[in-house]
């Protein structure tokens, strides 16, 4: 069984990437988005969104890193594709779910569901554009406002040549709202012989384990749920039990030194807070966390805190 960790914009960073493999059991992870409108973006764009880069595209533990790219125009994907991997990214990935207003202004993500003929188009130029020992992935949801393509738009990305689909089982209306309907996962593998990512919703081992009966589908991508319980893979995995507060306190204050003493220092204060958003809802330890923090500011003041929660 293979676990990714899912991208999340503005959450999951390398820091967070760097976090959660060192926790351990995820396979593989995916960047952030790379926006591609109509031109061939500079070095920087590629080693500011995935700095593993420097590191063979793998985390400092290992786990290889897959760029990703959203955008509506195959030439410019193709092109951007070749220096994500020149630069050494050990895949690309295609962003066909994203929901958000100003990308789906500029077409990229979601959006795109309600293209068959573009979806194919741009998988196949990727596919052509990039050597082929090198994995062509793509990440969709179930469709854009009903599901009536979705077993259609995965078939045209099987045919352009994608090596792997992942899939959000949702449609771009139903959102982030429960549930996710693992089921239609299953009926894509009647269609398709693509090996296939079942995602959403997964939040605990058990979640896991009902996915791929319904989805019929081994491997797995958690987002939110690896965000609420950090070493979520290795339970999935069956090799460790949820952890415990004082463990995941004392993993906060490493991740604020990563975050203090990374490039990211002034975001800090509010990232801690965007994760405890998402830590309440396994640990209630984090609900008082994040009423003790709610009002500070100042990076030191909320390492302090944390310290004494890992004292405690
Ligand atoms: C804050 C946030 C940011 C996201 N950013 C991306 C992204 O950049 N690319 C992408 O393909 N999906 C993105 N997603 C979707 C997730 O990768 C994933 O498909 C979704 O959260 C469902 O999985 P989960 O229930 O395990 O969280 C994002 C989701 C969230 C909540």
């Amino acid at each position: 069984m293979k676990v990714m960790l899912a991208p999340m914009e503005g959450v999951v960073d390398h820091l967070m990437r760097d976090m959660l493999t060192r926790v351990g059991g995820f396979d593989q992870c995916v960047t952030e988005f790379v926006r591609v409108v109509d031109q061939k973006l500079p070095k920087k764009t590629f080693y500011r969104l995935c700095p593993e880069l420097h590191n063979g595209g793998k985390t400092p533990s290992g786990v290889p890193v897959r760029v990703q790219l959203l955008g509506q125009h195959p030439k410019w994907l193709a092109e951007n594709a070749q220096t994500a991997v020149e630069l050494g990214s050990p895949g690309v990935d295609l962003n066909f779910g994203c929901p958000a207003k100003t990308v789906n202004k500029s077409k990229g993500g979601a959006v795109l569901l309600k293209e068959t003929q573009t979806l194919y188009d741009i998988v196949k130029a990727v596919r052509d554009a990039v050597p082929a020992e090198i994995p062509v992935s793509a990440k969709i949801r179930l469709g854009f406002e009903d599901k009536s393509l979705a077993v259609e738009n995965a078939v045209a990305i099987t045919e352009a040549g994608a090596s792997e689909l992942v899939v959000h089982a949702r449609t771009k209306t139903e959102g982030y709202k429960p549930p996710a309907y693992w089921d239609w996962i299953a009926k894509i593998k009647q269609h398709t012989n693509i090996p296939l990512v079942a995602n959403g919703e997964i939040w605990s081992a058990e979640d896991a384990q009902r996915c791929q009966e319904q989805s019929e589908c081994t491997n797995l991508m958690v987002g939110r749920g690896a965000l609420a319980m950090p070493n979520l893979a290795l339970c999935i995995k069956g090799r460790q039990a949820p952890m415990p507060w004082p463990e995941l306190a004392a993993l906060l204050i490493q991740y604020s030194g990563y975050e203090i003493f990374g490039d990211k220092g002034r975001y800090y204060p509010n990232r801690i807070k965007q994760w405890c958003g998402y830590l309440k809802r396994q640990y209630p330890e984090a609900e008082l966390l994040f009423n003790d923090i709610r009002r500070l500011t100042n990076s030191q003041d909320i390492v302090e805190v944390l310290a004494r929660q890992a004292d405690s």
